[in-house]
């Protein structure tokens, strides 16, 4: 046995006790005469002392201690002399006066120090991942991770949800990026896939009877990266037979609430049950259709009542079918010209050609645009925004996505600028209603705003062919502090619905026969109703833990580029081994 005890294990009650500690040389101090090392492990610190009257020659080995060593010692645990105790360690109150030190290996210099919460580059972090991992930010991360997956995988069981894993190389499911492939070297020229999400096969799932399937599903994307995406990232995947919207998201809501207050027991949860939303609602009054519902500052539309006002901006856009929009903060008539200024640019940054506004002051109204209104103007604004003295309005005039996203992304801001954001507050809610198409301006066609296998209203139904555009899908997306967290539905399991959408998406039925064919097959032998949904589990973990970004909670990311820095990936192969999947390499010039 090569130790007895943990480093964080003990405490005053083992007073006198032979141990025997294995860890890491963390922090090593000469107090004059006495050595003190605190040895860390994966549960804490102990303080380790070598006294030179317990030995000369033991004491000269501590003495070339060396941060990051392996070590193993012996010794006894004893109480720490009066006012030596150290409230912040939860050992702090002993220290194991050393009798025996074996170096178990020693370590060259780490380039950044493990012992300190110093700032180290993102690229450093991630080459030495291996030591940032030991460090206690990385390390609490990964336990929390473990402890939600866990639970998770209970949380599911008693509830009668099984299980099962389903294969990494397929063939392409849709769900709206670009795809990694993986080339067959017994069938040349083929390819499987790597999945976007299990969309299809826990549908078969559903087909084959298994009417609560679940798993903890590694998905890859290949997309442009972000604070809150991976190439490679985890999700919960759920799919339940016989159910409706409300089965999948009380379930779900159950799950969360659990999780929440065991897990992140610090996080009010805003509102139980879960606050509901419509997408088009979210869209209108939050410009997004993932809401910051921790705080209101809603966005108030003025399309009708500015529409042939005098400033041209304004009347130019809602003649040409666009939105007038209009957010009311309080308190931001103090907001300075820089501030302004910088909101303006967000609006650019966001697509917007600029940021008109108006400041109720004590005095005046101070606004760019005040020129061009007259007093009916102002005054409807000021009705409908309820702006008062001190307030501030923002307007946005343009198309309706591109309002939404300034006018959201200017409420955010001012919301930070206000401090209601707080991260121990948890506003869930879930938007439902969703678009099940929207218009892809570049391809000029229309795409599935979730996937081709979500259903539609029932009552829509009979605007597929005259109106596809406002026909509602039976979608839900799990919010969280405007973070998406999870997204899923109720799918079509009904063969020529599925077609008929096929067609409507302008995937020939020949396209949807050498794509999808196995699904409409399945659908062919007794398909039972059936919805579910994902869940983002980084971003989960990420929220859990107040952390800015997904590479925090993964143990291996992908940098901001989807390179693997540790591993050095991707990279070249050599050249009989691309030769025998048959592919032939060709570099484009830059
Ligand atoms: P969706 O594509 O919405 O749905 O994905 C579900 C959830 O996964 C998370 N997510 C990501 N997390 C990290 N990095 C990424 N690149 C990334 N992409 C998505 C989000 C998202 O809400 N098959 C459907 C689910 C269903 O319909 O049941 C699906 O994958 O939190
Ligand atoms: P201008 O007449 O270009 O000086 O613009 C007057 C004000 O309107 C400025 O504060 C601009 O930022 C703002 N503005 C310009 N275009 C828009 C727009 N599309 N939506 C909202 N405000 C705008």
């Amino acid at each position: 046995m090569m130790r007895t005890n943990t480093c964080n294990e003990l405490n005053e009650s083992h007073k006198g006790r032979e141990v025997t500690l294995c860890g890491w040389v963390h922090r090593r101090r000469d107090h004059g005469n006495l050595i003190f090392i605190d040895l860390r492990d994966r549960y804490g610190l102990t303080q380790v002392v070598s006294d030179p009257a317990v030995s000369e020659e033991l004491h000269a080995q501590f003495d070339k201690l060396r941060p990051e060593y392996v070590i193993q010692i012996k010794g006894n645990v004893r109480k720490r002399p009066e006012g030596m105790t150290n409230k912040n360690m939860e050992s702090g109150g002993i220290e194991v006066l050393c009798r025996e030190l074996n170096v178990l290996n020693e370590s060259i210099v780490p380039p950044f120090e493990i012992d300190q919460d110093k700032e180290v580059s993102e690229e450093m972090r991630l080459k030495f991942r291996y030591l940032d991992l030991r460090r206690e930010r990385m390390k609490s991360n990964m336990i929390l991770r473990h402890k939600l997956i866990k639970r998770l995988r209970d949380l599911m069981d008693e509830r009668g949800f099984l299980e099962i894993e389903t294969p990494i190389m397929i063939k392409g499911t849709p769900e709206g990026s670009r795809e990694y492939m993986v080339p067959s070297r017994l069938y040349p020229g083929n390819f499987y896939v790597l999945p976007q999400s299990p969309q299809q096969l826990k549908q078969l799932l559903m087909v084959a009877g298994f009417d609560r399937y679940f798993q903890i599903a590694r998905c890859f994307r290949d997309e442009d990266q972000r604070g809150d995406r991976q190439p490679e990232f985890t999700q919960l995947d759920m799919e339940m037979s016989f159910v409706q919207e409300e089965d999948v998201m009380n379930v779900n809501e159950e799950i969360m609430i659990k999780l929440t207050e065991e897990l992140a027991p610090n996080k009010k949860i805003m509102s139980k049950p879960f606050g509901r939303i419509t997408w088009q609602r979210a869209m209108d009054e939050f410009g997004v259709d993932k809401p910051d519902m921790r705080f209101g500052m809603p966005i108030t539309d003025l399309t009708e009542e500015l529409k042939s006002c005098g400033f041209k901006v304004f009347s130019d856009a809602a003649g040409s079918g666009g939105k007038i929009r209009a957010l009311r903060v309080e308190g931001g008539a103090s907001y300075t010209r820089r501030e302004i200024d910088e909101l303006t640019e967000t609006a650019r940054a966001y697509g917007g050609k600029g940021l008109a506004y108006m400041q109720f002051t004590e005095s005046e109204i101070k606004s760019p645009i005040l020129k061009f209104l007259n007093d009916g103007d102002v005054n409807v604004i000021k009705e409908k925004t309820g702006a008062q003295t001190g307030d501030i309005v923002f307007f946005g005039a343009d198309k309706f996505v591109t309002v939404c996203a300034v006018m959201g992304q200017v409420r955010l801001i001012c919301g930070d600028k206000a401090g209601v954001r707080d991260p121990n507050i948890f506003a869930f809610c879930w938007v439902t209603d969703w678009p099940l198409f929207s218009w892809n301006e570049d391809d000029q066609r229309l795409n599935a705003e979730h996937h081709p296998f979500t259903a539609p209203f029932d009552e829509d139904i009979k605007l597929l062919d005259s109106s596809p555009e406002s026909v509602r899908a039976k979608a839900y997306d799990l919010v969280l502090n405007g973070s998406e967290i999870g997204g899923g539905s109720i799918r079509i399991h009904d063969r020529k619905l599925q077609s008929k959408i096929f067609d409507i998406l302008k995937i020939s039925s020949e396209d949807a026969e050498r794509r999808f064919g196995h699904l409409l097959k399945a659908f062919e032998y007794g398909a039972p109703p059936h919805g579910g949904i994902a869940w983002g589990l980084d971003r989960v973990v990420m929220i859990f833990r107040d952390e800015p970004n997904i590479r925090e909670v993964i143990a291996f990311p992908k940098d901001q580029k989807a390179r693997d820095l540790l591993l050095n990936s991707p990279s070249p192969l050599p050249d009989e081994q691309v030769a025998e999947a048959h592919i032939a390499v060709k570099i484009p010039k830059t």
